[in-house]
This record gives C-alpha cells, structure tokens and sequence, in this order.
C-alpha cells in the first residue's frame, strides 16, 4: 500500500458545545476515491469542511486532532488557507457558479492567484472543461453566463472551476444529488474518469454510486466512523450491525 496523501486523526468538531464529529481517525491513500456515507447529521460535511478549513468561518466551530496532508497538520497557524483550498478543492451539493462567464467561472482561482497571461488562461480553461466533459458542449459559449447552463452542466462547470487550479484532492459533498438521474450519471462517469489524476472524497447517499465508484467506504453514524474498509468488503460483508442496517436501507 502507498503512503497515505492525507492523514486525520483524532479529529473532533463541535458546533458551540454540539459534537458533530468525534474523535475520527482515518487516512486517504492517493488516486483513491473514498466514499463517505452514513445518515443525515451523521458529521460527513463537518468531516470533508474540517479538511479544508471551512470551519474557520465559523466561529462557533471548534476543531481538535490533526488533518496532516504533505506531511504537515493544516490546523497548525501556518497554514495559508488560500494555498491549502488550491490543493484541497471542494465541490457542494447545489451547482453554485459565479453570475460570470463560464470562462470567469473556470480561470477565477487562477485570477486570484495573479495569473494573467491570456493564452495561459484559455489554454487552462480549455483543459479543465476537457477534464470536467462538458467541453464540447460549451466551446462555443464561453463568454456567456454560466447561470444559464442547466444544473447538471453548471455542476460540471464547478467542477472545471476546481480542477483548474489545479488540486492534488477533491472532496465533493453529494454531488449529484441535486441533480436528474441523467445529469448525475455523467458526473459520475467524470468521477471516475479523474481518479487517474485526484484523490477524492466523495459524500454521497447513493449506495449503488458509492460501490459503483469508490475504492474504500466510511460509514458514519451521529458523529462516529463506525467502519471503514474497502467497498467491495464493506457492501459484501459489514462488520457491524449498523453499517449492514444502513447499507440495507433499515435506517437513513
Ligand atoms: N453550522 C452548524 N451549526 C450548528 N450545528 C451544525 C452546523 N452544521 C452541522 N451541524 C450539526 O452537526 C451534525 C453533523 O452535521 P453534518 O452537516 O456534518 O451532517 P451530514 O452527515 O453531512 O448530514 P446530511 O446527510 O444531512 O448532509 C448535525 O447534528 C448538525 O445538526
Ligand atoms: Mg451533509
């Protein structure tokens, strides 16, 4: 087994008093998807938020434990948080793009870190829509809004948008699930078509999606990792009661 690209441990978030994750322990190996899965409030947007500082926002978060990517805990405050998002990427549930161009939408991380030379945004523009597949289909309306595009395209425009800044891992909280089954299936088909090239930690409430496409599973319940373990192993044969529940769809 290769090194692990990202290492949490003992991580703990509470919301105000509120424990929403506790004392979770797990690391990702690179070019890996990763599904997280588990009930709703069961902590798998406070654990992928965690990963890259999303909390620090919020000052009712607290944070404790370690997130330790490239061999150096992102909780210590040398962090640059602007650096960390550019390596750790996230894409939501609800496509938010920018009320901007399709291309403002992909080349703003690199705008915000000065890049200007235009061939070197077009040329990154074109490659992360290519990565994101939705090139052919937008080609010839980049400088429109990419509010107009449909859900499904405008998801894969964020995720363009993220690949362009070129991140060593991806965490993406559920999503397809605002999407049509169609629209899902093709960002799905993306997904995977990445693995080559991220890391990825993918929240998801789609059973058939997480053993269609993941290589390991975690599965969360009120704020605890109760089982982790390849996906094939996980969904064949759950080591604990409530992972088979769950997977089973008894709860959730
Ligand atoms: N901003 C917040 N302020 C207070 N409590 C919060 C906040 N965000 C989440 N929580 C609480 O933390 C717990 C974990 O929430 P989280 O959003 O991580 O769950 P989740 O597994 O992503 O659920 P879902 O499947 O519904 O998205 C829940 O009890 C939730 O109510
Ligand atoms: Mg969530």
């Amino acid at each position: 087994m290769s090194e692990a690209i990202l290492q949490v441990s003992d991580l703990s978030v509470y919301y105000n008093k509120k424990k929403a994750l506790n004392s979770v322990s797990l690391s990702f190996q690179p070019k890996e998807i990763t599904a997280l899965i588990g009930p709703s409030g069961s902590g798998k947007s406070t654990l992928l938020k965690a990963i890259n500082r999303m909390g620090d926002l919020n000052p009712e978060v607290t944070t404790t434990g370690s997130v330790v990517y490239n061999g150096h805990n992102i909780y210590s405050p040398r962090t640059d948080t602007v650096e960390l998002r550019k390596e750790i990427g996230m894409v939501f549930q609800q496509p938010n793009p920018f009320p901007m161009s399709i291309y403002e939408n992909v080349v703003y991380g690199l705008r915000i870190n000065g890049v200007k030379d235009k061939q070197v945004l077009d040329e990154a523009v074109e490659k992360a829509l290519q990565r994101a597949s939705i090139w052919d289909e937008v080609k010839d309306r980049l400088h429109d809004s990419a509010i107009g595009l449909s859900g499904g395209q405008q998801q894969r425009v964020c995720v363009a948008r993220v690949l362009a800044t070129s991140p060593k891992i991806i965490l993406l909280d559920e999503p397809t699930s605002a999407l049509d089954p169609i629209s899902a299936g093709k960002i799905e088909e993306t997904l995977y078509g990445l693995k080559d090239k991220y890391t990825m930690l993918l929240v998801t409430r789609s059973m058939q999606q997480a053993s269609r496409i993941s290589d390991k599973t975690g599965f969360f319940l009120d704020g605890d990792l109760i089982e982790f373990n390849d996906t094939k192993k996980m969904f064949l044969s759950p080591q604990h009661k409530e992972t088979e529940d769950y997977i089973t769809g008894k709860f959730g």
